[in-house]
């Protein structure tokens, strides 16, 4: 890349964010969306022959049918099913954990509440005819049979291999950005990470794990992040790998609906990697592209520092799955058809949101991942202007706070080691990293004068600043002079 071209190269930095955030939304669906697209929600009409015959059907009938019926009655009429639910038994077998009907475990937390529902409005026969075949298709979503890979026999290496700063670009939904960069690093003896920060709008993380899951010792992923208020996070299961010559290809498919809903892909092939994403808005539509990053493996001492610190990668559990993964908070308004955890609030912190939308995996407990509050001393002149805020490696200014150029813009080597690079609007003055990883890095806080997204001359900055982190701190730090003029 020469200097020409690094120009439309830190645009697309820039922009990444706001069209990352964008992408991100129309891969989740909030609660809100899915209420509209699913007329179905428990809070209208719940009828025999709508609802509750096809769960019948679908869950009972094996037993509760026939000549010679399990627990000696039938659930195949109207009478039947109305008479066992009046009685009682119904309801409480099918909400008893320790004793379940089925036998083989509770029904989707949506479907027994379809049956309470149901009671409270009088046992209606026959329902509407219009909504009849959209509620069939959500209330006959079976999971499919998700056959986690075996790492004890292949795969584990996906660990190794995901070490690095991956430096590319990245097109989503169409649209190329020519730069982007996720810096995976060990957090733990057997787990992985690494991070988009977009600032304001929202984040997007991803994390590598050994866990059990389904009898099985396997790698699985936790992907999501914040936007706009919306708190997701998304679990994944290795389900496939696969071999050649100069490459391994692994899939992640979302651990509850499988590859129908949403997976990921990653292939390596020497130091590079791609990386893309399929989502299905949760099952409305069949998966489509969602995102693909293609990079190059930079700076690589970055994660073996922190592989020394654990022996990394070791097969080892680093979160438990082997009890399977809680039912998210949404499944008690819309059918389950997804692995993730889902919550709205603006006035609520991340610990907090975790809790409501039943994350089983908090911030607070994800190891080793530290926070950096930022505080920013407006000078007069960098009122009203975005502020670029820059965490790398090495120093992109000089001591006295001038950008280190060549033909005028930020030397490229130093910019490709951008680890960070969230962007805050022009009256913000605070920021929060979180999930950062511990390590020493140079801030570089540039107020955008000329409102071209990235660091150009014309634009203020500060004095060289480092900061070194420590591991599972919160740290604060104070910009105060930004006045340093390019
Ligand atoms: C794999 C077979 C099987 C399936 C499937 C099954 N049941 Fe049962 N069910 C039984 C057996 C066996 C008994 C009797 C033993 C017991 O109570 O556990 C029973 C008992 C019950 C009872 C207790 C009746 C009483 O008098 O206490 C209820 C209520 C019930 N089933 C409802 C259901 C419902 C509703 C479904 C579907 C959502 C269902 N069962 C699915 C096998 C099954």
């Amino acid at each position: 890349m020469s200097a020409l071209c690094l120009l439309p190269s830190t645009q697309g930095l820039q922009r990444t964010a706001l069209v990352f955030a964008m992408a991100m939304l129309s891969a989740l669906v909030p609660c809100s969306a899915l209420a509209q697209s699913n007329p179905s929600a428990v809070t209208d009409e719940v009828s025999y022959s709508n609802d509750i015959r096809p769960i019948v059907n679908n869950f009972c009938t094996t037993c509760h049918a026939g000549r010679n019926p399990q627990g000696e009655f039938v659930l195949t009429s109207y009478q039947d099913v109305r008479k066992h639910t009046e009685q009682g038994q119904l309801l409480e077998r099918i909400n008893d954990a320790e004793n379940p009907m089925p036998e083989n475990g509770l029904m989707p937390q949506y479907m027994r509440r379809l049956f309470r529902v149901w009671a409270e409005q009088g046992y209606i026969e026959q329902g509407s005819a219009k909504r009849v075949g959209e509620r069939r298709q959500m209330l006959e979503y079976t999971p499919p049979k998700i056959e986690p890979v075996n790492i004890n026999r292949q795969g584990f290496e996906l660990l190794e291999y995901m070490q690095g700063h991956w430096v590319g670009s990245m097109t989503l939904m169409g649209t190329k950005y020519d730069w982007m960069a996720f810096d995976f690093r060990p957090i733990a003896a057997s787990h992985i990470h690494g991070l988009f920060e977009g600032g304001t709008i929202g984040n997007l993380f991803t994390s590598f794990f050994v866990t059990e899951f389904r009898g099985q010792r396997t790698i699985m992923a936790r992907n999501g992040g914040m936007l706009n208020g919306i708190y997701r996070t998304s679990y994944f299961v290795l389900d496939q790998v696969r071999y050649g010559r100069d490459w391994g290809y692994y899939r992640l498919v979302d651990a509850y609906g499988g590859a129908d809903i949403m997976y990921m892909e990653l292939t390596f092939r020497g130091d590079t990697l791609q990386f893309s994403a399929h989502t299905s808005r949760f099952g409305l539509t069949a998966p489509k592209p969602h995102m693909l990053f293609e990079g190059r493996r930079k700076h690589p001492g970055l994660a073996s520092q922190a592989a020394e610190v654990f022996g990394f990668p070791k097969n080892v559990i680093g979160i438990d799955f082997s009890k399977g993964l809680p039912e998210s908070a949404w499944a008690e308004e819309f059918p389950q058809t997804s692995a993730t955890y889902i919550w709205e609030a603006n006035d609520k912190n991340l610990i907090e949101l975790g809790k409501l939308a039943k994350d089983p995996v908090r911030i607070d407990q994800m190891p080793y991942l530290s926070q950096l509050a930022i505080q920013i001393q407006r000078s007069p002149s960098t009122q009203g202007k975005k502020l670029q805020v820059y965490l790398s490696r090495d120093s992109l200014v000089d001591r006295s706070g001038k950008f280190i150029t060549q033909y005028g813009y930020i030397r490229e080597d130093l910019l490709d080691t951008l680890l960070l690079f969230p962007e805050l609007g022009a009256q913000e003055t605070e920021f929060n990293f979180t999930y950062l990883h511990p390590g020493e890095y140079y801030l570089t806080v540039i107020a955008d004068m000329d409102a071209d997204g990235f660091p150009s001359p014309g634009d203020i900055t500060h004095p060289q600043q480092k900061v070194t982190i420590r591991p599972k701190s919160k740290q604060r730090l104070t910009i105060r002079n930004l006045n340093v003029q390019n």
